[in-house]
């Protein structure tokens, strides 16, 4: 878990390393562990979910979820990820340059909260 402040306008980039035996990782934005602006859950294999990212907000319980279908993760494989939001949408680059939104559904324009969960190594969080 980390403490960081996450302003509008600004851009996190988090790196890191899929493991080997990795079945989904969540990166996770928000004010505490209840408060989740944004859950980024990329999931190679969760029940039914293969290769899709699922992407979702909890506050007293998830709302409800937003899957993409571009999957430019790899077991075994680098990843870099690269946040920003304004406090209407959460702006999400993956890997390979592609974009989505998603939307902030608390309308914040700071954060405080970084968790991560899953099989990944992090390399670096860097907030510019
Ligand atoms: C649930 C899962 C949570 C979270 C949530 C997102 O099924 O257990 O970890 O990913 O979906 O909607």
């Amino acid at each position: 878990m980390v403490i960081l402040m996450f302003y509008a306008g600004q851009e996190l980039t988090v790196s890191g390393k899929v493991k080997s035996g990795c079945d989904y990782f969540s990166i996770n934005i928000g004010h505490d562990v209840n408060n989740i602006a944004l859950h980024f859950n990329p999931r190679f294999k969760y029940n039914k979910d293969r290769n899709v990212i699922v992407c979702n907000s909890n506050r007293g319980g998830w709302g409800s979820e937003q899957k993409e279908k571009v999957f430019p993760f790899q077991r075994d494989g680098d990843f870099r990820v690269v946040f920003n939001f304004n406090n209407d949408q959460f702006y999400i680059r993956l890997p390979d340059g592609n974009v989505f939104t998603f939307p902030n559904r608390f309308g914040d324009d700071r954060f405080s909260h970084l968790h991560v969960e899953g099989d990944v190594k992090i390399h670096s969080f860097k907030v510019i």
